[in-house]
C-alpha cells in the first residue's frame, strides 16, 4: 500500500551551475531531488560566480530553466554593495540568502554595518534566510527584531541556538528556522567513522547533548532542509575537504524511518515539507503534485544507487524504513519505481510571473 503525501520542497540545496558541474548540475541535482521524493528546491546563490545581481540571476535562472526536472527557485546572495539591486529582483528570486559565517563560497559578510541595508531594503514580506551560528545568529536576531521583519535562520545544529530560537518565538520576533537531518542523525562522535574530510560540515556535526536538543524541541523547528551540499569523494577525501553533505535522496527516508521508530508523526514531516515551506516561502501551489511512499519497504541507502553526480552519502550502508515509489509533477509522471520520468527542462521556475516557456 502506498501512502500519498502533498508536494514536498527542500528550501535549502545546492545546485552548483555554474562553476562546479562536476559536483552537480541542474540536471543530476533535480535528479536526485526526484528520486528523494522533492517536487520543488530552492537553490542556494554560493555558486561560482555567485548569485549576487539581476542579471546573474537571469543566467542561473537560464541555466536551470534548460535543465531542471523539477519545480524550482534561485535565491540572491547578500553581499557589501548589492542591497537596492538585491531588493529590486526580489520578485524573481526565491528569497534573499544572507552568509554571516564562514562557510564554502565567497559571499560571507564579515561587518555588521554590511548586514543592514539587507535587513531594511529586503521586502519585508518576502524570504530572508541566514546562515547563522551561535553568537552570530543571535546578532541576526537582534537586526529581525530592529527592523521588525521576518527571518529565517538555516540549519540549526546546536542546543544553544535552539533555546535562543524559542526564546525569539515566545517574545513574538518573527523567526523560522530549519533542521537539516545530518544534524539529527548523526552527531560529533560520528567522525571518526565517517572519516575527518567527509564529516567537514558547516555548522558542524554537533554534541550528542545538541542532536538531542533538536528532537527534543521539535515543536519550535519549522522546516527540515538537506542543505545537499554535493562535494565529490575525491574532493572530501583529499587535502583540503570541502564542507558538505549530499541529503536529497536521503531526507525522506531517513525521516520516514524516524517515523516507524515512533520518534515522530508522519503529520510532523508534512508540516515540516509542505506546509509551513509554503507559508515561509510563500510558494505557489503545485496542483496534481504528490509523492507516493511505502511506510513499510526496508532498503540499504547506498550512494552507487543515487542520482546525485558527487558520489557519495554520510548515511552509507544505513538501514532505512520508507521507500519513494511514485512522484507527480504536475499531473506528469516525474519518478516511478527507481526510473526517472521527467526530462531535463520539464521543471518550472515557481517565482516566473509572467507564465515562461514552461507554462503548458
Ligand atoms: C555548503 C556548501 O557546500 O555550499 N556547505 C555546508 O557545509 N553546509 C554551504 C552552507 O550551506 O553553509
Ligand atoms: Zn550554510
Ligand atoms: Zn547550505
Ligand atoms: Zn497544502
Amino acid at each position: 500500500m502506498l501512502t500519498r503525501l502533498p508536494a514536498l520542497t527542500d528550501v535549502h540545496v545546492h545546485l552548483r551551475e555554474p562553476g562546479a558541474t562536476h559536483k552537480e548540475d541542474w540536471g543530476s541535482g533535480t535528479a536526485a531531488a526526484l528520486a528523494g521524493g522533492i517536487t520543488t528546491v530552492l537553490a542556494m546563490p554560493n555558486t561560482n560566480p555567485a548569485i549576487n545581481s539581476s542579471a546573474a540571476l537571469t543566467e542561473g535562472l537560464a541555466l536551470a530553466a534548460a535543465k531542471s526536472r523539477c519545480d524550482y527557485a534561485l535565491f540572491l546572495g547578500g553581499g557589501a554593495a548589492n542591497a537596492a539591486g538585491a531588493a529590486a529582483a526580489a520578485q524573481d528570486a526565491a528569497g534573499l540568502k544572507l552568509y554571516l559565517d564562514q562557510t564554502y563560497g565567497d559571499l560571507k559578510l564579515d561587518d555588521m554595518r554590511d548586514w543592514q541595508p539587507h535587513f531594511a531594503a529586503w521586502p519585508h514580506a518576502w524570504p530572508l534566510c541566514a546562515h547563522a551560528e551561535g553568537k552570530t545568529m543571535a546578532a541576526a536576531i537582534l537586526l529581525s527584531a530592529l527592523h521588525d521583519r521576518p527571518l529565517h535562520i538555516c540549519h540549526v545544529s546546536t542546543a544553544e541556538e535552539i533555546a535562543l530560537i524559542r526564546a525569539a518565538k515566545e517574545r513574538g520576533l518573527k523567526i523560522t528556522c530549519e533542521v537539516c537531518p545530518h544534524h539529527l542523525f548523526l552527531c560529533e562522535d560520528d567522525i571518526p567513522s565517517l572519516g575527518a574530510g567527509r564529516a567537514e560540515v558547516r555548522p558542524r556535526l554537533a554534541s550528542k547533548a545538541d542532536q538531542q536538543a533538536l528532537w527534543d524541541n521539535l515543536d519550535i523547528i519549522d522546516c527540515f532542509a538537506s542543505d545537499h551540499a554535493p562535494h565529490t569523494l575525491e574532493e572530501k577525501d583529499g587535502q583540503n575537504p570541502p564542507p558538505g553533505y549530499p541529503g536529497l535522496e536521503t531526507m525522506l527516508p531517513l525521516l520516514l524511518t524516524a517515523a516507524a521508530e515512533g520518534r515522530l508523526m508522519l503529520d510532523d514531516i508534512i508540516a515540516r515539507l509542505h506546509t509551513n515551506p509554503t507559508r515561509i516561502f510563500r510558494l505557489p501551489p503545485q496542483s496534481e503534485t504528490y509523492t507516493e511512499v511505502d511506510l513499510n519497504a526496508k532498503y540499504e541507502i547506498r550512494a552507487a544507487e543515487g542520482q546525485t553526480r558527487c558520489g557519495w552519502t554520510p548515511f552509507e550502508g544505513w538501514q532505512v524504513r520508507g521507500r519513494v515509489i511514485n512522484v507527480v509533477l504536475r499531473g506528469q509522471p516525474a519518478y516511478r519505481d527507481g526510473r526517472l520520468l521527467a526530462a531535463p527542462g520539464s521543471g518550472r521556475n515557481i517565482r516566473n510571473h509572467t507564465g515562461g516557456q514552461n507554462d503548458a
